[in-house]
């Protein structure tokens, strides 16, 4: 390979105007509006509310990117390439490539990545001035993203909380992060003795609440908008955190620890179902995971001994332990 192959290989290694081109066109809805029978630029441009020669430059680069091809009249085309771009495709990757959905939101962080090399601490904040989880239930415009979200949601994490902690007991639960509601809504339909309660941010509570009474289960199961740093509703049996300490360091985490065992009192459990990315972190392949996974939060992977530990600082022991899986691992503790 001589200097020109390698300036051209990193340069286009390096690339960021690709991504964030096909991005774009997912944001817009390009691929819907063509496939509606829509060919024309400045048509296009009036559906997707964008200038027109600019519409027009991304649409050329599309076709250079042998996304989009050109019919008889000049007019543009889906190619099969561009399949997944639309709304309807059986493997549909719109939601997750419009920048202004909530995993499109999270992906833009990337580019400030080296703040975490140096830092250790999410990108978002270095890039953004906060954290992912506040500006995305701070900004009204992202409910619609959520509610879009919580419809593809996987039940699969939800059937392994349900399933190997013995709920038979158990009268009431808060889910502490319980985003839209999936794992709860799993959990009381699984177990009709359960009571439960939500407790997450605004954006996110807003179509939890919805998707509950979607559910039929509003009169089993409150929401409450508000954080697990400050004082959660008291004297419920037990507090789930699923998935919820990875976006906090040390610190952060025994403070949301102590928030639950403080509101769980004497009589009441913590259970922790953490994702258990420790055991399938391993070697340099598994470097890219970690860089993204670092890029979004502090902490992706922690040993159920650290989670214990953690547990420990805020008062709490041990009084449980279910299956270490890389899905979940379950720890119950006590004050
Ligand atoms: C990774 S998601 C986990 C969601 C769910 N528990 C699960 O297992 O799929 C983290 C959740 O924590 C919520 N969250 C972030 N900061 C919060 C805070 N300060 N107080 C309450 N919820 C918060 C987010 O809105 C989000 O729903």
């Amino acid at each position: 390979m001589d200097d020109l192959a390698r300036v051209e290989r990193l340069t286009d290694l390096a690339d960021l105007l690709r991504p964030a081109a096909i991005r774009a066109a997912a944001t817009l809805g390009v691929a819907d509006h063509i496939a509606a029978g829509v060919h024309d630029a400045e048509e296009l441009a009036r559906l997707c509310k964008t200038r027109t020669e600019v519409l027009d430059s991304l649409l050329r680069y599309l076709v250079s990117l042998e996304l989009l091809g050109r019919n008889e009249d000049g007019g543009y085309e889906l190619r099969d390439t561009a399949g997944p771009l639309l709304t309807g495709h059986p493997s549909s990757l719109r939601e997750a490539l419009r920048l202004d959905g909530v995993t499109g939101r999270a992906d833009m962080a990337l580019v400030g990545l080296v703040h975490t090399i140096r830092t250790g601490e999410p990108a978002h904040v270095g890039l953004f001035g906060r954290g992912y989880w506040e500006s995305l239930n701070e900004d009204s415009a992202y409910v619609e993203a959520i509610e879009r979200a919580s419809l593809g949601q996987l039940v699969f994490d939800a059937e392994i909380v349900s399933d190997a902690y013995d709920w038979s007991t158990v009268g009431s639960v808060v889910d502490v992060g319980g985003n839209t509601g999936a794992i709860l809504t799993s959990l009381l339909h699984g177990h009709p003795h359960l009571k439960g309660t939500l407790v997450d941010l605004r954006s996110v509570t807003c179509v939890a609440a919805k998707n509950i009474a979607d559910a039929g289960l509003q009169d089993r199961c409150e929401v409450v908008a508000g954080s697990f740093f400050d004082p959660l509703p008291a004297g419920r049996d037990v507090y789930l955190l699923s998935a919820i300490l990875g976006d906090w360091d040390d610190e952060q985490a025994v403070a949301i620890l102590r928030r639950c065992a403080e509101a769980a009192g004497e009589a009441g459990k913590v259970l922790l179902a953490d994702v258990n990315l420790d055991v399938v972190m391993k070697g340099d392949e598994a470097a890219r995971m970690e860089l993204l996974l670092r890029a979004m939060m502090p902490s992706p992977v922690r040993t159920v001994e650290q989670l214990k530990r953690l547990g420990r600082e805020a008062g709490l022991r041990v009084t449980w332990e279910g299956p270490v899986t890389p899905v979940r691992s379950l720890i119950e503790f006590s004050a």
